[in-house]
């Protein structure tokens, strides 16, 4: 028998990530808190039901998946959840901290339930294209119910270990994606103000340097035309640092350069840059330059 799905969360992710189960034939129901995005869904997608509520979602289908934006939105959606989630799997795509995945999972399997988290390492493009990454953490007796439809919505699906693993892994990636944004953007914003032509630039950084790569190549041209439209929102950026940062307190690493990202970032949303795309880092850059 097919698996019934539904998604939570029809944001830049989540929408994809639900046309694409929709496509594959797996997509039961949808959930968004705003529900005019989750009726715009019906309209492309008319044979998917739209609950008026969570619960409501998770009462009609076998797997519920989650998209959402941070630690906050997650607790309380799944803490709404749990009187319904008994004999029911939970995958969970958001980004958020490993030590709230873990502590919900446990919620989880407590009324009867199982958690998965589920993180995806790319972007929007790359789910639209079915090219994404999930990352997965959870328990490994159940991963074969959960791996066919995760491989629905993107190119590889890795199994990393015990709740919290996928997320540890993601935070790795980004990490380093938080760094190099800011490195772009400084090196970009040092390369026009020396003189050298933006078609000069997108050659230096998508075909000659060392540090080419599919980020560069996503990145370095919506920063030169400054194209600040959403793949992933510069405050979810952010929002990651942070949690990069107190899970490191907890290990007891250094991570002084995510620190340095993150007051970047930070500071970018000071001058109202948090909803544009990350690559509007850029613009924080440049704003700071000595005007000529
Ligand atoms: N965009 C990317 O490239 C990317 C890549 C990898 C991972 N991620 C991660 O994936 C997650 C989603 O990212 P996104 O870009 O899709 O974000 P987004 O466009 O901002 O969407 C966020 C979604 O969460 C919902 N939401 C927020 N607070 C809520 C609450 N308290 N209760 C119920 N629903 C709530 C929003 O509903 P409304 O429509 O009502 O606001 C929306 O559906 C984030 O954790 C992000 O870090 C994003």
């Amino acid at each position: 028998m097919m698996a019934r799905v539904g998604v939570i969360g029809l944001g830049v992710m989540g929408y994809r990530v639900a046309a694409n189960l929709a496509k594959a034939g797996l997509l039961a129901g949808v959930y968004n808190r705003t529900r005019a995005r989750a009726e715009d869904f019906r309209r492309s997608y008319p044979q998917v039901e739209v609950f008026a509520t969570p619960s409501d979602l998770a009462d009609r289908v076998d797997y519920i998946i989650t998209v959402l934006s941070d630690d906050n939105a997650v607790s309380a959606v799944v803490g709404n959840l749990l009187p319904h989630l008994r004999g029911k799997v939970l995958i969970d795509m958001s980004t958020i901290s490993p030590t709230t995945s873990v502590s919900l999972a446990k919620e989880v399997s407590n009324v009867g339930g199982v958690m998965f988290d589920a993180p995806m390492m790319g972007t929007s493009v790359d789910v639209e294209q079915k090219r994404i990454t999930v990352l997965v953490g959870g328990p490994k007796d159940r991963y074969a119910e959960v791996e066919p439809i995760l491989s629905a919505t993107s190119g590889r699906v890795v199994y990393v270990g015990p709740n919290g693993m996928g997320l540890y892994m993601k935070l790795a990636g980004n990490m380093i994606f938080a760094i190099f944004m800011n490195g772009l953007a400084e090196a970009i914003n040092f390369a026009l103000r020396a003189g050298l032509s933006p078609d000069q630039i997108i050659d230096l950084f998508l075909n000659i340097s060392g540090t080419r790569s599919p980020s560069s190549s996503l990145k370095v041209p919506k920063m030169l035309n400054s194209d600040y439209s959403v793949q992933f929102a510069l405050k979810h950026m952010r929002k990651d640092t942070e949690i990069m940062i107190r899970e490191a307190q907890k290990l007891g690493v250094p991570v002084p350069l995510t620190s340095l990202a993150s007051n970047m970032f930070r500071m970018s949303e000071g001058l109202g840059l948090g909803d544009f795309d990350v690559s509007a880092i850029a613009e924080f850059y440049r704003k700071l330059s000595q005007q000529r």
